[in-house]
C-alpha cells in the first residue's frame, strides 16, 4: 500500500511552474497576476485565501487580495468583477466561496469573463471540459487527476465510484474520468443511491467527495484499490494544540491496509487544488485557452 504525498507531488508542480514563470519574466513578459475577492470574514475563507497568495508569491506570480466587508451589496461585487473582467493587468481571478447569503453566488460565477474563470467554475467553462474542449478545469478535479497520472496509476478500463454530485467536484471528477485519455467507467453515487456499499465494493478507484466524515469503511473496499479522499470535516479533538483535527471522508486506518494507493487527510488531495488554481493562472497568462 502506498500513501500518495500530495504535499512531495505540490512542490514538484510548484518547482516545474516557478521555471516556467522564471523563464517567462527573463523574456520580458509580466508575471502572471492572480486577484481574489474575499467578501466578509469567514475564518476558513481567509486561511485559503492566505495559501494561494503565499503560493504565488512561492512561483513568482503577482498576487492581490480585494477585501470586502460582509455587508457588500451584490451590486457592489458585481461592479468589482466587471472592473476586474476590464483589467488588461489582470490575467485570473476568483471570488472566494461561500459569499454571503444575501449575494447570488450563480449571478457572481456567471459575471466573471470565462477568460479570467481561473476557479473553471463558469458554465462556459464546465460546457467545454464537457465538451473535452481545452478550458480551466476546476481545482480538485485536476488536482486528482494530477496525483493519479504522477503515482502512474492504471485508468483505462477502471470502474471509477465518484461518491457524491456536487458541481466543483464530484460531477466534474466523474466526466473528466471518463473521458478519453483516463477511459474510466465511472458511477456517481450520491444520497439518494439505494445500493452504495455495493457499488464501492465493485470500484477499483473510489473519490469519496460526499461531504460525511469516515463514510467509507474497510468492508466497503475491494482490496487493491485506490482511494482517494476529498473531505475536509473540522472536528474537536484534545490531542492537537489547535483544538481540531481534519477527518476525511474515509476511515483511513481500515481501509488503508487493504488499498494500493490511498490519500491521507491532511496531505492527499488538499495541497493539490491551490496548485491547479496556479496552472490556471499560468494558462491564462500564456492565453492558452482562449
Ligand atoms: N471555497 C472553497 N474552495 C474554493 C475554490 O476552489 N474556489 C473558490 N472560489 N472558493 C472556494
Amino acid at each position: 500500500m502506498t500513501i500518495i504525498d500530495g504535499k512531495e507531488v505540490a512542490a514538484a508542480l510548484r518547482k516545474e511552474i516557478s521555471v516556467e514563470v522564471a523563464s517567462m519574466v527573463a523574456d520580458g513578459k509580466p508575471a502572471p497576476h492572480l486577484v481574489a475577492i474575499l467578501v466578509g470574514d469567514d475564518g476558513a475563507s481567509q486561511t485559503y485565501v492566505g495559501h494561494k497568495e503565499k503560493c504565488c508569491n512561492e512561483v513568482g506570480f503577482d498576487s492581490t487580495i480585494i477585501r470586502l466587508p460582509e455587508s457588500t451589496t451584490e451590486e457592489e461585487l458585481l461592479a468589482e468583477i466587471i472592473k476586474l473582467n476590464e483589467d488588461d493587468t489582470v490575467d485570473g481571478f476568483i471570488v472566494q466561496l461561500p459569499i454571503p447569503k444575501h449575494i447570488s453566488e450563480q449571478k457572481v460565477i456567471e459575471a466573471i469573463d470565462p477568460k479570467k474563470d481561473v476557479d473553471g467554475f463558469h458554465p462556459v467553462n464546465s460546457g467545454r471540459m464537457i465538451s473535452s474542449l481545452p478550458s480551466y478545469l476546476p481545482a480538485t478535479p485536476d488536482g486528482i487527476l494530477s496525483l493519479l497520472k504522477y503515482y502512474k496509476i492504471e485508468t483505462s478500463g477502471k470502474h471509477c465510484v465518484v461518491l457524491g454530485r456536487s458541481n466543483i467536484v464530484g460531477r466534474p471528477m466523474a466526466n473528466l474520468l471518463s473521458q478519453k485519455g483516463w477511459d474510466c467507467t465511472v458511477t456517481i453515487c450520491h444520497s439518494r443511491t439505494k445500493n452504495l456499499k455495493e457499488m464501492v465494493s465493485s470500484a477499483d478507484i473510489v473519490v469519496a467527495a460526499i461531504g460525511i466524515s469516515e463514510f467509507v469503511t474497510g468492508d466497503m473496499i475491494k482490496p487493491g484499490a485506490v482511494v482517494i479522499d476529498v473531505g475536509i470535516t473540522r472536528v474537536k479533538s484534545d490531542k492537537t494544540k489547535s483544538g481540531w483535527k481534519l477527518l476525511g471522508d474515509v476511515k483511513f486506518d481500515e481501509v488503508a491496509p487493504k488499498c494500493s494507493f490511498i490519500t491521507p487527510v491532511p496531505g492527499g488531495v488538499g495541497p493539490m487544488t491551490i496548485i491547479s488554481l496556479m496552472k490556471n493562472t499560468l494558462k491564462a497568462a500564456k492565453k492558452e485557452i482562449y
